[in-house]
This record gives structure tokens, C-alpha cells and sequence, in this order.
């Protein structure tokens, strides 16, 4: 029943009942103040009762919305590139003047491909990754992952998405120094609501995959650079992201030490079916990609395809 029938029935019945109880028992003798409060009652009753109602249908329906629109971004991924740049542009404020550093960039990057981000220092390699990541906004154009728009969500939404969808690792490995192993990796995922507790197990299997399991309790300060740069894989890794982005990620690394954690990456991420987008100004890495792309006066060229 709906809540109008409800609503309609109800009043006629109130009516009804109170017409007879007047007319069959005139001791009671309500007069038509007392009918018209008795009345108002009513109606502050079933409109509590109707606002609820709405309330509820209208919760319903965003919860409606917001699941199918997370569906149809798993829908439309499929074939969708997993990146999408479309004339994406850049520009700072230097004193005044626009210092463009990303001009007009369109490109797209196929799933399970490990893309080499190649350029000297300060072609706007870490500006296109944070572009890429959501987080930071271009001046213009768009960045679509997965084939959702985050250049159109909301500050909250794009943290949310990358939350879920984008794993990222830094040069200098950004991990809390007063936090052990398994809390550093676990953090992430615990600040977007998940219990520790449930993630430890996949946790404690990516620290066994990066070689670190017997190192959980251990603090960063203790670790060596590699070992820290391992940690950090494994933190961007543990939400299972179809994108890995990496800035610079064997930058502070010596040569073998740095082998040894591009080895153990492209394990972890193009050789598990995974997107892997790395900066770079180290073209040694170029023969092991599968696209090498050079930032060049803002724009974007392809090395090699
Ligand atoms: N927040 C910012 N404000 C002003 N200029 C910036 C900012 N971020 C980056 N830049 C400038 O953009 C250019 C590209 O920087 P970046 O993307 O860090 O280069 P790369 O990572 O290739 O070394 C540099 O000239 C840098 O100074
Ligand atoms: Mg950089």
C-alpha cells in the first residue's frame, strides 16, 4: 500500500469514526475545536510518517544510482583504455607569468603494458602522474581511468577512486617512520575504512612476495633503501590496483640495488596483468618497456612502440 492510499484511507476513516462516536454517544459532545485538534494530531502523525517514508525512497535511490553508476564504470573499463589523456594541459603561475609545462597532451595506454615515462628533470614527468593519479587538476582537458572521467569528480571522489583503482610509488618511498612494516603497507586502506586486522593476511603475502614477511615488525629506519623501496610496493599493491604509477622508483637506489626492485615490480604488476606507467630519466629502463614516451617541451612523443 502506498503511502498516499495509506495517508487518503486513514483521514477518511478518522472522519468516520469520529462523525459516529459524536452522533451515537452525545455525552462525549466534542465540538469542532476539539475535532480540529484531534485532527492536526493526525496529520503531524502521518506526515511524520510520509517525510520518513520519502526519505527512505529517496536514500534508496541514490544508493540506487551510486551502485549502478560504480557498475557501469566496471562495465565500460572493459575495452576501455585504462588511461585516457585528452588534450591535457598544464600551465604554473611563475610571478605572474603561465609556465607551461604539459601542452595539448592526448594518449592512451592499453591494459598490461609497462609504459617508460622518459624526460629530464623538470619536463613535467611528476606533474603528469599526479595529473594521471587526481592528484592535482590540469588547467585543461581530461584524464579518464578505466574509463571514468576523474578530471570531472569532486576532490573527495577522486581520492576515493584513486583509493581503489591506482597504486602509487614514490622516489623517497613516503613511508611513516614511526609505523612498523605491516602498518606502513596497511595504511592506506585502513585510512579508506578497512580493519587492519582483515587486511594482514594479503599484507603478510605481499611482504612475502617482496622478500620482507620476517621484516613485518620492523621500522623503515632499520631498512635499507631497497628494502624500503620493497615496503612501498607492497603498500601500493595491496588493494589489488589495475594501474601502478611509479615516479622515479630506482631514483634513489644504486644500480644493482635498483635491478634488482624494477625486476621485482614488473613481476608484481605488467606480469600480473597490471598497468605500469613509470617515470624515469634512466634510459637504461627503455628496452624493458613496452612503450617508451619522452616529455619534450610539453608535449608527448613516442620513442618506441
Ligand atoms: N606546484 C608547482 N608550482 C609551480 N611550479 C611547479 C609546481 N610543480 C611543478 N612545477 C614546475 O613544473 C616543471 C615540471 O616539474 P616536474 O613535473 O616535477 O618535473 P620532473 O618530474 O620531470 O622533474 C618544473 O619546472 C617545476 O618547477
Ligand atoms: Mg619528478
Amino acid at each position: 500500500m502506498s503511502v498516499n492510499q495509506l495517508w487518503g484511507g486513514s483521514v477518511t476513516r478518522l472522519f468516520s469514526t469520529m462523525t459516529k462516536t459524536r452522533a451515537a454517544n452525545p455525552r462525549y459532545n466534542m465540538s469542532d475545536v476539539h475535532l480540529l485538534s484531534i485532527f492536526r494530531l493526525y496529520c503531524a502523525f502521518w506526515h511524520t510518517i510520509l517525510v520518513r517514508e520519502v526519505t527512505i525512497s529517496m536514500v534508496n535511490e541514490q544508493v540506487q544510482v551510486k551502485s549502478t553508476t560504480a557498475a557501469a564504470s566496471q562495465d565500460t573499463s572493459d575495452g576501455a583504455p585504462v588511461v585516457r589523456l585528452e588534450g591535457l594541459c598544464k600551465s604554473f603561475d611563475e610571478g605572474g607569468r603561465q609556465r607551461v609545462v604539459l601542452d595539448r597532451v592526448d594518449y592512451e595506454f592499453a591494459r598490461g603494458q609497462f609504459v617508460v615515462l622518459l624526460g629530464h628533470s623538470g619536463s613535467g614527468k611528476s606533474t603528469l602522474l599526479n595529473l594521471i593519479s587526481g592528484i592535482d587538476r590540469p588547467s585543461e582537458g581530461h584524464v579518464s581511468i578505466l574509463g571514468t572521467r576523474i578530471t570531472t569528480l569532486s576532490e573527495r571522489d577522486r581520492t576515493l577512486f584513486r583509493r581503489d583503482h591506482i597504486g602509487f610509488i614514490f622516489q623517497f618511498f613516503n613511508l611513516i617512520p614511526t609505523l612498523t612494516v605491516l602498518e606502513n603497507v596497511t595504511l592506506p586502506q585502513e585510512l579508506a575504512g578497512r580493519k587492519g586486522r582483515d587486511l594482514e593476511p594479503a599484507a603478510m603475502h605481499l611482504l612475502d612476495r617482496v622478500g620482507l614477511a620476517d621484516r613485518r615488525d620492523t621500522h623503515p629506519d632499520k631498512l635499507s633503501g631497497g628494502e624500503q623501496q620493497r615496503v612501498a610496493i607492497a603498500r601500493a599493491l595491496l588493494h589489488d590496483p589495475l594501474l601502478v604509477l611509479a615516479d622515479e622508483p630506482t631514483g634513489n637506489l644504486d644500480d644493482a640495488t635498483g635491478e634488482r626492485v624494477l625486476a621485482l615490480l614488473l613481476e608484481l604488476t605488467r606480469d600480473a596483468g597490471r598497468t605500469l606507467l613509470m617515470a624515469t630519466h634512466n634510459p637504461d629502463i627503455a628496452p624493458r618497456a613496452d612503450r617508451v614516451l619522452q616529455l619534450h617541451d610539453g608535449r608527448l612523443v613516442e620513442v618506441k612502440q
